[in-house]
Order: structure tokens, then sequence, then C-alpha cells
């Protein structure tokens, strides 16, 4: 490994690269599948503007601390709360975020295979035009063929296996080479270019016959859909989309350099998710609202869509295949980074070798992972208030991310100390920090006020 400043930990070697890293871990399936299918069951444009403000007001203030937390400790989501605040439990929040990380996995790999699965298919149209593909199916056919159809493809049971698999693996490969060599070098280059056929979407979309109503449902917010459940659901999303709230930026922020700026890493990066997440929105409610597909049609939203996009476009099975290849490399960005939560724990805390770290860590979430591959076929009957398991997995986020940020913030805010959140963020006094008097009523009223009135809200304790 190439020299590496300051410390013998390895460390992120640019500011771009920090960039491209943090934003890699929060840009991908989170932003182009989950946002649109859950923006599309709650309402549209109200629960849009809730999500923007959840957030700028309490994910940046997450997020921030998440990089003080781990810059100053230099470790991992752990071991940086055992150093700064030794013999307290303040180590539960991260164990929480090592247990959270888990689960996300378990789930989001099993999503990631979908989309290897559609990139097959769209090469096998490419170069087999003739056979069978998505390529000339109508939206009806899709749907069959996303829930149940066409090779068995969600209630099957060896297909999303061996795509959820090789995800893993892929994953598992890319942590084992470790920070800079592996995870900074692919996110630099492939966060822009997924930016870019974005925007081809969107230019399609768009312009599709009927796309106006699609932009209004994205755009002209109408309250009267917004109900308890859905503020919850805003707030996960907002934590899951921004990577906050279990410590992957704790453990990022460990390996980022004491002269780069944390505020402005962490306000690029949240800005780089929102404008994709929204752009993905744009890119997909034309089209869904063109072709009569329901918004709220779930998980399977942007794999039913999509695919009518592409048949509408000039070399469509080309962008197909470009657009779910890259999708593929942003889930793999954002699974690495999961993944480094729990091997940065194993390796420091449990005394494991990266190499030992990394393949029990893929190991033991392959096989969480695999009843996940299940949820439709054979234990599509085990059910918990009428949610399968993905479907159970898919919505604990929204609980234990915001629980995490909560602990995050006040650890920041009241027990960490000003001097030395000051220290860390203004890289030892080297760079002004006018912003502070703003963080710190984040981080300490406003960021954990909201967080709680959500929660509170769902137990039933008060209304709104
Ligand atoms: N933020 C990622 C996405 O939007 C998912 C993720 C969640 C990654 C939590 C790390 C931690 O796709």
């Amino acid at each position: 490994m190439a020299s590496i400043p300051s410390s013998e930990r390895d460390s992120f070697s640019s500011k771009f690269g920090v960039i491209a890293a943090a934003a890699g871990s929060a840009i991908g399936l989170g932003n182009i599948w989950r946002f649109p299918y859950v923006t599309g069951e709650n309402g549209g444009a109200a629960f849009l503007l809730i999500y923007l403000a959840f957030v700028t007001l309490v994910g940046i203030p997450v997020m921030m601390s998440e990089f003080v937390i781990g810059r100053s400790a230099q470790k991992n989501a752990v071991g940086s709360f055992k150093r700064l605040a030794p013999r307290k439990p303040w180590f539960l929040v991260g164990m929480m975020g090592v247990a959270g990380a888990f689960v996300i996995l378990a789930f989001y790999a099993v999503v990631a295979g979908w989309t290897l699965s559609y990139l097959f298919d769209s090469a096998r149209y490419l170069v087999q035009p003739d056979k069978y593909g998505f390529g000339e199916m109508s939206t009806e056919q899709l749907r069959h063929f996303f829930q149940e159809g066409y090779d068995s493809f969600l209630a099957g049971t060896w297909k999303p296996v061996v795509t959820f698999l090789a995800m893993m693996g892929l994953t598992v490969i890319i942590v084992l080479s470790g920070v800079r060599d592996g995870i900074e070098k692919y996110a630099k280059i492939l966060m822009p270019i997924l930016l870019a056929i974005l925007l081809v979407l969107v230019a399609r979309g768009v312009t599709l016959e009927g796309a106006r109503e699609g932009v209004r449902f994205l755009f002209k917010p109408d309250f009267s859909q917004i109900t308890g459940n859905t503020v919850l659901v805003a707030l996960g999303q907002a934590f899951f989309s921004l990577s906050v709230g279990m410590g992957t930026l704790i453990t990022y922020g460990s390996y980022i350099q004491k002269r780069d700026n944390l505020a402005n890493t962490a306000v690029s990066v949240a800005f780089a998710d929102t404008f994709i997440a929204v752009i993905a929105g744009l890119a997909i409610f034309p089209a869904v609202f063109a072709f009569g597909i329901s918004p709220d049609s779930g998980q399977g939203l942007v794999y039913i869509t999509l695919p009518v996009i592409f048949q509408k476009m000039a070399f469509g099975s080309f962008w197909a295949l470009l657009f779910f290849l890259l999708l593929c490399l942003a889930a793999l960005t954002s699974t690495i980074s999961v993944l480094e939560v729990v091997v940065a724990y194993f390796s420091e805390e449990l005394g494991m070798n990266r190499k030992r770290a990394t393949l029990i860590a893929g190991s033991s979430i392959g096989i969480l992972g695999l009843m996940v591959t299940m949820s439709w076929g054979p234990l599509a009957n085990v059910t918990f208030r009428d949610l399968n398991i993905f479907e159970l997995f898919d919505a604990s986020p929204a609980y234990f991310l915001p629980l995490g940020g909560f602990f995050i913030v006040i650890f920041v805010g009241w027990f960490y100390g000003r001097n030395n959140s000051k220290k860390e963020l203004s890289s030892e006094g080297k760079r002004s920090i006018r912003y502070y008097p703003i963080f710190i009523f984040l981080v300490r009223y406003l960021a954990p006020i909201a967080i709680a009135l959500v929660f509170l809200n769902v137990v039933g304790l008060i209304r709104f």
C-alpha cells in the first residue's frame, strides 16, 4: 500500500476521495430503488418535503457528529466510543450499529442481486433480441416478471439466491483489499457516470406523453396524505439514504485525514445524495403515471417502471445495460461501507486479521441474507403482522437508525465537550467554524427532539 501520512491506519488519500467514498456509501439503492418506492407509497410531494427537512435538520448534524467521533477516536464504531468515553455504556451505540449492519446488508444485497439479474437480462436481450426478455413486455407482464413470472423471479429459489451470493462475494472481495485500494478507487469513477445516465433517463421520462401528472405527484404537495407513520418512514429513509445512525460514517470518519473539512464533506455528501434521489424520482414518476403503473407498487416499482422507459428509448437495451451496470456498482459502494463497519469492529476489537474478519462477517451475513432471498418463495409464510422476512428487514432501519442517531447527537452535543468537537471540526484551529453555534443547537436540541417526537408519535404517546 502507498505511504500513509500522519498515522499507521489506512486512510483516504484525497479530499475528493473522502467525498467520493462517503457519497458512494450514501448513494445507492436507497436513492434509486427505495426512495421512489416509499415516496410513491406515501403520497409524493408532501413526503418529499418532510424528507428534505429531516435530511437538513437531522441527517447532516448526525453525519457531522459521526465524522467527529470517528476522526477524533481513530477507531471503529464500537472502539471509538470506548476510546472517547472509557468505561461508560456508550459503546453499546456502536454495538447496535454493528448489529444493524447485519440486518441492512442481508436485505440490501438481495435487492442488489435483483439489479444484477436485470443486468444479465438486459445483456441477454442486447445480444439475442429475438429471445424472450423484458425488452418487449407490457407493464402487466413486467409486473408478473418481477413478482412471480419468468423464471419465477421473486418467488423463485435459485435466481435470487445466486445473484445475492454474487453481490455478497463481490463486496467481500473489495473489502478484502482495504480502504484506499478498494473502496476509494471504485467510488471515485463510478458516481459521476451514474448521475449522467440518470439525467438521460429523466430527459426521456419527462418527455413521455402523460408525464406531467408524475412531475406534479413529486412536486405538488398534498398534506392530507401525511400520517404519523409517513413521518417515521421519511425520517427512516433520510437516515438510510445518508448512511447515518449505525456507525458507517464513524468508521469512514476514522479514515479521513485530520486536515480535511468535516462540515464541508457532510454537506456535500448530503447534497449529492438528495440530488440523486430527487433525480431518480423525476426519472421514475413521469413514466409511472404515463404508463398507468400504480405509484404504490412497493418494492417492485423501479424494476417494473424502468424497463418500460427503456423500451421507449432508441437503443433502449443499450441504456438498460449501462444503467443496471452502474446501479450494481452504486450498490456495491454502499454494501462495502456496511460490511466495513463489521470488519473494522471484528479486526480492531476482537483482534482478527482483516482477511479473517472479512470472511467471517461476509459469510455470516450471507447466511442471514439467504433467508431473506426466500421471503417470497419457500419462506413466504414466515410473517409478522403481514410482513414477510424481507419486508421486516426493510422496515426495521426506520427504527434503529434514528435511535442510533439520537444517541450519537446526544453524545456529541452533551457529553463529548464543546472544546473537543470544536477542535475536531476546525482541524485543530486551522479552519474557521463560524457555523458552530448552529451545529451545536442542532445536535443538542433540534435533532434529538425531532427524533424523540417522531418516536413518541409512533408509540402513540403524542399525536400529530
Ligand atoms: N445509504 C445507502 C443507500 O442509500 C444504504 C446504506 C444504509 C449504506 C446504511 C450504509 C449504511 O443505498
